[in-house]
Order: C-alpha cells, then structure tokens, then sequence
C-alpha cells in the first residue's frame, strides 16, 4: 500500500475534449437509466424487465474460504436475490463505494468527487470500452512494446496506428515517448491515448519506476493524452517494503501535474481472487466513466451480480486489512515461483538465453541466443511443439510484428520440476538451432517471411497462404499458432 501522502485535490483536467466521435453517439440506455431511481422510498417500478426471483431454483449460495479455519460466506435471502438479479450497468453499488474507498488508501486519493470506479466484466473489458470512449478507428495509438496482445488484436481490429513506445529495465521509456512525440508531424492530430502495464508488465515482468512515471504525467499534459493504466499485476509486487514501491500514476498524478483527469485506472481481480468471477475496476474521471458505463448499458447492460455480490460479501469479511493481507500472500506465492523459475533458467539456460528477473506478476521475457536470421516463432512452432515446450514467441507481443528472439514464459502455474525441465527443452531448442544452422537449412523459410511482411494481402490469398503453411508444418489444431504472425486471442492472459 503506497500511502506516503494524502493529497487535497488541486486542479482538474476536463478529457471530454478529448472523448471519440463514436462515443458521442451512444444514448443512455431507455430503460437503464432509469433503474437508479427505484431505490426512491415509496416509488412503484413498471419499468425492467426484471424475473421474479420467486422462480429462481437457488436458495443458498455458500463458499468456504480457504485457510487454516475455513469460514463460510453464505448469501441467502435479500442478498440471494440482489446476486441472482439484473444490477446498475456501472455495477453493485455498495461494491463500488468499496473499491473508491480501497482506491483512496492505496493511492492516497481525496474523496471521488471528480473520479469515481465501475466495475467491469474483467479489466480487459473495460479497456476496450475505454478505448472507444477517446478513440475513432484508424487514429493513432500509444503502446508501450513488448505490448499486452489482449489490448494490441482489438486496437488492430479497429485499424488503429499502433505506434510503439519501448520500454526499458525501468519501464516504458519517456525519451522514446518525446523523441516520437516531439516528431509528430504537425499536420496529424497527436496521439490521444497512452496505453501501459506500469508493474510486472505482460510480457516483460518489468515495472516502471516513479521517477519515469513523473516524467511521461507531464509529457501526459505537454501533448494533451490519456494515460490508460492496466495495472493487472499490482498486488503481485515483489518488493517487500511498500514505501520501495513505485507508486500508480493515479496516485502521482496530483504532485506531478498539480491536476488530476489524465489517468485511467483499470484493477483486475483476475490475478487475486478469480480470473473465472470476471471481476475488473475502473477509476478514473467522472465523465469519461460515464460513458463506458453507457456503453455497457447498451450492450452487455452490467457486470455480472452473482460474482459482484460474492465479492463484496468476500471484501466485507476480510476487512481492508484481510485483502492487503491475501494480496501480499498471493505476492508471497509468485515470488517464490518467480525464484524457482530463475534458479531454473540459471542452471540451463545461462550462454542461451538472456533475462531479468520480473520485479512482479507472472512472467520472465527470455532473450534467445539465436543464430542471425532466426527467430523465436519459428523455433516455438515448429520444434517447440515438437519437443513438448509451448511459449509465447515475442513476435506476438510486437504490435507492429517483426521477427523476434525473445518468449514470455509463464510461472504461475507450473511446478519446480516442470520450470527445470521447460528450461532444460528451452536450452535444447536454441543448441538445435545452431546445429541447424551450421549444417545449412533445410528449407528455406522465405514463405513465412513474406507472410508476415505482406499485410496487406487478400483475405482470399492469406486464408490459402495460411492454410498451405499450416500444412506443411503439421500444426496440431490446439496449438493455436496462426503462421502470419497474427496472434490468436487465445495469446490473452
Ligand atoms: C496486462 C493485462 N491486462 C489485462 C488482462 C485481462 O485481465 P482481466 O481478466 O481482468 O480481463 C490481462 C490478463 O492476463 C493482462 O495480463
């Protein structure tokens, strides 16, 4: 918890200049809009089409929390039906006065009187809603590469110009976001939204450090952006010490901007209490939470209530101290994954591969020593498989996608004897590169290359290209690898 100071609120930034054409032309939902107004004492609503719960077939939901004294969380009666209800399309209202109130001790915040939370179908969602709120398809977009591939396909899907943004040992880099930005040509408008994984990022494991996170709030309000904050690996910080840890940008943006309104903040649950229960936050500006919510008013109408309502009744035991609590141990949990990964790669694959040591999350970005010309999704997708290694090849974390050495290599669910093995195979698929290579190739891979550089193809002649590639390498349908470097979703998480 970085909860050096509690800042007043000083000036406020309006982004509604900066809201997308598209958004504009969403209108609030006919009848979510008026489901607020039900809570009124005494009003009689006709207005959703809401089930009677009477006819629901639960009488009791009940989880038992793990621990050394398993308790019971029991929802029944009033709380049964609230869970197995339609809910606000912003969300369980008394859930999201719990994360305000979390968010106002983790990052220090004045009470939400021009931010506020939702809560989502996962934090991903919620990006995407986000996006559509300051973006129109085709405008450019700030990405910090190696980028999150969730975030990139959708951005992609929508023709933006992925312009990317390199992040170092210390996170995203600001010189490399002046340099592209103090270069934007004057006659296009400047990128609106700079989209980062600020801690354990996906895939490098890095986390950007205060005094860099200083510096892009102000390049933030230099060139007028949005700074999207998918901060999904928080919780999972391995620095032991709180106050060694860089703060959010939600939280430095007062002391560093003297204003608040440029950062949106999403949270994800996925990563500490269930990816399954599909629970993500958003923080950020009023208006510009507005209109995601009224997004979701008009296609998904809300979260869902049952894992919100589970959630709250989970947070209302634990107490904010019980969910720091479970966080750190969660913490606790992957840091000594993350050691026993590194012992492993230290043991094989030191000469073969370079590394660091994520400082948080779930993943080591592994540079292979490759022989030149080489890269990691041929080697992944053809004698990976082979050789029973499966790895994300770095290409797919390319928004723009070129060849690449590097593979994000996951540690969250595998065991100590499985990591020793996995770098060992790692170890034996780059010694067999080179002996590959020293004997000559057997057949050249200039198909592939020119797939992956041919964008603009036919879909006709891409789906036959594809399919004769798929062909010859005999890829297993599970293994989800498409040949032109077009990352399936699956490639999410
Ligand atoms: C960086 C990042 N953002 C967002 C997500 C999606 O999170 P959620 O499950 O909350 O949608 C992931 C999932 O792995 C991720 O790594």
């Amino acid at each position: 918890m970085a909860s050096k100071s509690r800042h007043a609120e000083g000036g406020v930034f309006n982004p509604t200049p900066l809201f997308s054409k598209r958004v504009q032309r969403w209108e609030p939902g006919a009848i979510r809009s008026l489901l607020p107004l039900e809570a009124t004492p005494g009003m009689i609503s006709l207005v959703a089409g809401k089930p009677n719960p009477a006819t629901f077939p639960f009488s009791k939901i009940s989880v038992t929390l793990d621990g050394p004294k398993p308790e019971t969380v029991v929802l029944e009666g009033a709380a049964l039906s609230e869970a197995l209800q339609y809910g606000l399309p912003a969300g369980n209202g008394a859930l999201i006065k719990w994360f305000e109130q979390l968010q106002q001790t983790v990052h220090s915040l004045a009470k939400p009187a021009t931010w506020t939370c939702c809560v989502g179908n996962g934090s991903q969602e919620l990006i995407h809603k986000a996006f559509q709120v300051f973006t129109d398809p085709g405008e450019p977009v700030l990405l910090e590469t190696p980028a999150y591939p969730g975030v990139a396909a959708f951005l992609r899907a929508d023709e933006h110009e992925l312009v990317e943004v390199s992040s170092g040992v210390d996170g995203l880099d600001p010189s490399d976001l002046e340099t592209t930005l103090s270069k934007w040509p004057r006659n296009r408008c400047l990128p609106k939204v700079l989209y980062t994984v600020p801690t354990g990022s996906n895939p490098t494991g890095r986390s950007s450090t205060e005094k860099n996170k200083a510096k892009i709030l102000r390049l933030a309000k230099r060139f007028n952006f949005m700074i999207f904050e998918d901060d999904a690996y928080y919780f999972l910080n391995f620095e032991n010490d709180p106050l060694k840890r860089a703060r959010s940008y939600l939280a430095l943006e007062q002391t560093v901007n003297g204003e608040t309104g440029r950062v949106m903040r999403f949270d994800s649950l996925s990563k500490i209490v269930s990816s399954g229960m599909r629970l993500g936050i958003l923080t950020g500006p009023k208006a510009a939470v507005q209109k995601v919510v009224q997004i979701t008013e008009n296609i998904n109408l809300q979260p869902s209530s049952t894992t919100q309502i589970l959630a709250l009744s989970l947070f209302r035991h634990w107490g904010y101290t019980g969910f720091i609590q479970h966080c750190a141990k969660a913490a606790d949990f992957y840091r000594r994954k993350r050691d026993a990964f590194a012992a492993a790669a230290e043991r094989h694959l030191k000469g073969k591969a370079t590394w660091e040591v994520p400082t948080a999350g779930m993943f080591f970005w592994l540079t292979l020593r490759l022989p030149p010309g080489k890269d990691s999704f041929e080697l992944l997708s053809k004698k990976g498989i082979e050789n029973g290694i499966l790895a994300i090849p770095g290409m797919a974390f390319l928004p723009n996608k070129r060849k690449a050495c590097q593979l994000r290599a996951s540690y969250s669910l595998v065991s100590e004897p499985e990591m020793d093995e996995a770098c060992r195979r790692i170890a034996k698929l780059v010694d067999q590169a080179w002996k590959d290579a020293a004997s000559g190739p057997k057949q050249p891979d200039t198909d592939r290359r020119k797939l992956v550089t041919n964008q603009n193809r036919s879909d006709a002649t891409r789906k036959e290209q594809d399919t004769k590639h798929q062909t010859k390498l005999q890829l297993p349908e599970s293994a989800n690898l498409k040949i032109q470097g077009t990352e399936p979703s699956s490639f999410s998480g």
